[in-house]
């Protein structure tokens, strides 16, 4: 439909299209991917790569997968768009039925984003205002784990008054405190970090309104892993505080590590979990804030200081995204892609094993991959980077993150593309 010289668009790029920072990957031109399919990313040049980045974990049954693409042109062919405020629509309304009963712990209300960050964004505004709402309005502070990130609204600029929704948390999100969390799961550093947080938590007893957090794997920080049995104690512990639950399953839910949603396998039900860059399984950008019905009280009109939920997203719970999203949920269904990722794990397991020593500590959970390549004098972040272009020379796209390298290829990856990436990283870490 428009021309595709690469020349032409290598020198467009440059000139004109500002795109999010991201590591250079030494002097090989920008990837330009013109097309995919199951695993592979196929460049303007025509050269193929193994997709080992899922377009940062958004991918999830792979590229170009029947079901959902034909759920997204069905869709297509009735409404492309149409607003959730004042009206409503059947892949909105259908997903949201389907995800509250997918969803264990009675979080049967489902709040639309456009994405993770704004669902995450909205889930924070929502647990402190929920504490207000029910009295407790000393809880204004918010705790997150170290190494967490989570997406980037920050709110409104500008004179809309009154906005109590953005208002309420400009304290909150500049003053969190950051609660000690593993980069390896066990150990002593596990424990040391388990009796660091529970102390914090004691310490801002009173005060703290919700606790954020990404379930086992902190992926942009370079796949930091922590077992369950810490976030079991750290979130036991803020539970009897009275501090709401924030599980920020962006990046680890949508079967990401093993099973639906990652609090499954920790076994604490939260207030608000979060879904994003997955739930449409990648091919159209739709965010989730899942909550009980408990929460939602505080926020009914006949509430008595009713907390106040204004998202002012025009393509929240956009319709193409909510049918692609039913047709995920549908594929994970009819391709046991969770059975798919169990097995995945172990020949994971068994690839690392074999690889032997020098490539670093590395770890794995469900279809997520860290690997550590400190940098000693060099400039943070460097090794991974480096690496990352190596393997792209070798023919596979991974994702450095600060100072480890990610795997997250799409869920149903075969075991031989699996056995090649894994090959590929591992000789672009001993070449580096
Ligand atoms: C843990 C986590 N949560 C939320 C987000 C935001 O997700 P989205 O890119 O869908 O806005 C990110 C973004 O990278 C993230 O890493």
């Amino acid at each position: 439909m428009y021309p595709r010289d690469p020349q032409e668009l290598i020198a467009f790029d440059a000139a004109h299209l500002w795109r999010p920072e991201a590591p250079a990957l030494g002097d090989l031109a920008p990837l330009i991917i013109d097309s995919a399919d199951g695993c592979w990313l196929v460049d303007v040049h025509g050269n193929r790569y193994i997709d080992g980045a899922s377009s940062r974990g958004a991918i999830v049954h792979g590229h170009r997968h029947p079901w959902i693409d034909l759920a997204v042109r069905d869709q297509l062919a009735r409404v492309a768009h149409t607003s959730l405020f004042g009206s409503t629509h059947p892949p909105a309304i259908l997903l949201a039925h389907r995800l509250a009963n997918l969803a264990p712990w009675g979080l049967e209300r489902v709040l639309f984003a456009p994405s993770g960050s704004a669902a995450v964004q909205m889930a924070l505004k929502m647990a402190v205002q929920y504490q207000r709402a029910t009295g407790a309005t000393g809880r204004t502070l918010l705790a997150g784990l170290q190494g967490g990130e989570h997406g980037d609204v920050a709110g409104r600029v500008g004179d809309r008054t009154p906005d109590p929704f953005h208002a309420i948390c400009r304290g909150p999100l500049s003053d969190a405190i950051v609660l000690p969390a593993p980069r390896q799961p066990g150990g002593d550093e596990e424990r040391a970090c388990t009796e660091a947080a529970l102390e914090l938590l004691e310490r801002h007893a009173v005060t703290l309104a919700a606790v954020v957090f990404e379930p086992l794997v902190q992926v942009p920080s370079g796949a930091r892993m922590h077992g369950p049995a810490y976030l079991r104690a750290v979130l036991h512990r803020a539970r009897e505080l009275g501090v709401l639950l924030v599980a920020d399953e962006s990046w680890v839910g949508c079967g990401r590590t093993g099973t639906l949603f990652a609090m499954e396998q920790v076994g604490v039900a939260p207030d608000l979990l979060c879904l994003g860059r997955g739930l449409a399984a990648g091919v159209l950008p739709l965010g989730a804030t899942l909550t009980t019905a408990e929460v939602q009280a505080a926020f009914a009109d006949s509430s008595p200081a009713r907390a106040r939920l204004i998202p002012d997203f025009a393509h929240v719970g956009h319709p193409l995204a909510c049918a692609a999203a039913l047709a995920s949920l549908d594929v994970f269904d009819n391709e046991q892609s969770l059975e798919r990722v169990r097995r995945g794990e172990r020949h994971l397991a068994r690839l690392f094993g074999e690889a032997g020593g020098g490539i670093g500590p590395a770890r794995h959970r469900g279809m997520l991959v860290g690997v550590d390549l400190p940098d000693g004098e060099e400039v943070p972040g460097a090794r991974a980077t480096k690496v990352a272009q190596v393997a792209r020379e070798l023919g596979a796209v991974v994702l450095p993150a600060r100072e480890s390298v990610v795997l997250c290829p799409p869920l149903g990856i075969p075991d031989e593309q699996l056995t090649a990436l894994v090959r590929i990283l591992i000789r672009a870490i001993r070449r580096e």
